[in-house]
């Protein structure tokens, strides 16, 4: 700001508004964070890698690398305020490096597309399950028949390439409408909603799960069961669940209103995100064990294991239910997240209106999905590489693109961007500016280089 009065130029503002209140930013990012990845893959992964051991690696990374990381994100958008790729251009040169840094951006934008491709498969499921719950398939059902409703549904390309579809189709109507009237309801609503909806949850599986075997899962490390993969999979999964790496939260910074803290909001979001993804493992780990199920299930766990475990128990329509529906709310504000990026750069890139770009991005992405919902079924004996082409786009994206974006976002911000500036930013050069550039400059990309190289066997 001072730089740029100095230059007698007005302060910067964004072309597609801004959010409200420092609340509405909050929720917002908070909603994009609060996902498939904290109630769906977080439970799987620490159920496939050793429970407890896996969630001490998962919050180590998301404190010591996710804060500083998401720190640099948004300082980075606030201060470009465009879409990703024009503000890595526009800061690369005037910070006095390159604009060239623009292809940083544009991979952050191109892996979110990548990730809502295969993120709305999932999403689809969840809007199923939801009318699966209710019609009462599950009541009484044995491990078979349930299984037998997830395979006869995930087998069907035409079931989830509606579901699928339909997914799409609620996610380009409420980014068409703009960060105000679009982002900013929905997730004023759908945030708190499903806040609400989880702590119902937790009260159920307190009253009628094996809670203290479901605790002792999530908290007793094992050491034994956690490779290096494991511990990959955990940085993963940290920026997964933060949204880290591709350029969202920069994208959502761009509309943050100068004033605002960017370390204690980011420090709520963080926190928010970590509790909600402790409590799905609190809500679905006791109910696994009450009902003798198997933890390790992989991404069945939460389809395939819990609508088992529901359908054993008074209530079951009810709360399964109401299961799937904060599972739909938290993916459809993540998706906004994942989408925004990509709308912003078309909008500014082409000056079509938002609602085209909306339309254009979904259906490109739209396009792309059904590969992930042919990896289901007519393609699921297709294998490469690290199995179906589920399983590579999600290998890929989270274990290497997502980190590898993290860490040249990172650099950029601590190592590119002249110091005045990111203490601009940050609200002066005090105590927490000091501890944000240590952790950014030092901490963290040593990090995220040492658990990758370690984890592709680079480093023995
Ligand atoms: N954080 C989301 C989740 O946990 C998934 C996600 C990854 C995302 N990157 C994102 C969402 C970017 C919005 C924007 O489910």
């Amino acid at each position: 700001m001072q730089q740029q009065e100095a230059a007698g130029q007005a302060p910067r503002t964004s072309l597609h508004g801004h959010w409200s209140s420092r609340l509405a930013f909050i929720l917002a990012v908070t909603g994009s964070a609060v996902g498939l990845g904290n109630i769906w893959k977080f439970p799987y992964l620490a159920g496939q890698n050793g429970g407890g051991a896996f969630v001490l690696v998962y919050l180590l990374c998301v404190f010591v690398i996710g804060m500083p990381v998401m720190m640099s994100e948004i300082l980075i958008g606030r201060r470009g305020r465009r879409n990703p790729v024009a503000t890595m251009a526009l800061l690369g040169e005037e910070e006095g490096h390159s604009r060239r840094w623009q292809w940083v951006g544009a991979m952050a934008v191109v892996t979110g597309l990548f990730i809502l491709s295969y993120y709305s498969v999932v999403a689809g499921w969840t809007l199923a399950y939801v009318q699966k719950s209710m019609s009462g398939v599950f009541v009484g059902a044995s491990p078979a028949q349930v299984s037998a409703v997830f395979e006869s549904f995930t087998g069907s390309w035409a079931q989830v390439g509606i579901a699928h579809t339909l997914f799409m189709a609620v996610t380009i109507f409420v980014v068409a409408r703009g960060v105000e009237r679009g982002l900013e309801q929905a997730v004023k609503f759908m945030v708190p909603a499903l806040i609400l909806l989880m702590l119902i949850l937790l009260g159920y599986s307190i009253n009628s799960g094996s809670f203290g075997l479901g605790f002792k899962f999530m908290f007793s490390p094992n050491f034994a069961a956690l490779s290096w993969d494991g511990v990959l999979a955990a940085m993963g999964q940290a920026f997964f669940t933060l949204s880290l790496g591709m350029g969202a939260v920069m994208a959502y910074g761009a509309y943050l209103p100068e004033e605002t803290s960017i370390t204690s909001t980011s420090a709520v979001v963080i926190l928010a995100d970590t509790a909600i993804a402790i409590l799905a493992g609190l809500v679905i780990f006791p109910l696994v064990f009450a009902n003798g199920l198997n933890p390790s299930e992989g991404p069945g766990l939460v389809f395939d294991t819990l609508p088992l475990a529901f359908g054993q128990m008074r209530g079951g329509v009810f709360f399964a239910t109401i299961f799937f529906v904060l599972l739909a709310f938290a993916a459809w504000t993540s998706a906004l997240g994942l989408m925004e990026p990509a709308v912003a750069w078309l909008v500014e890139h082409s000056h079509r209106t938002r609602a085209q770009a909306a339309v254009m991005v979904g259906g490109l992405v739209w396009s792309v999905g059904f590969g992930t919902v042919l990896s289901f079924n007519a393609l699921s004996g297709f294998r490469l590489l690290r199995g179906t082409i589920y399983d590579n786009l999600d290998y890929i994206t989270s274990n290497v693109m997502l980190p590898l974006g993290g860490l040249l976002i990172t650099i950029f911000a601590a190592w590119v961007m002249c110091r005045n500036s990111s203490a601009d930013e940050l609200g002066g050069a005090g105590a927490i500016f000091k501890s944000w550039r240590f952790l950014a400059r030092y901490v963290a990309p040593v990090a995220i280089a040492f658990i990758f190289l370690r984890a592709v066997g680079v480093l023995g």
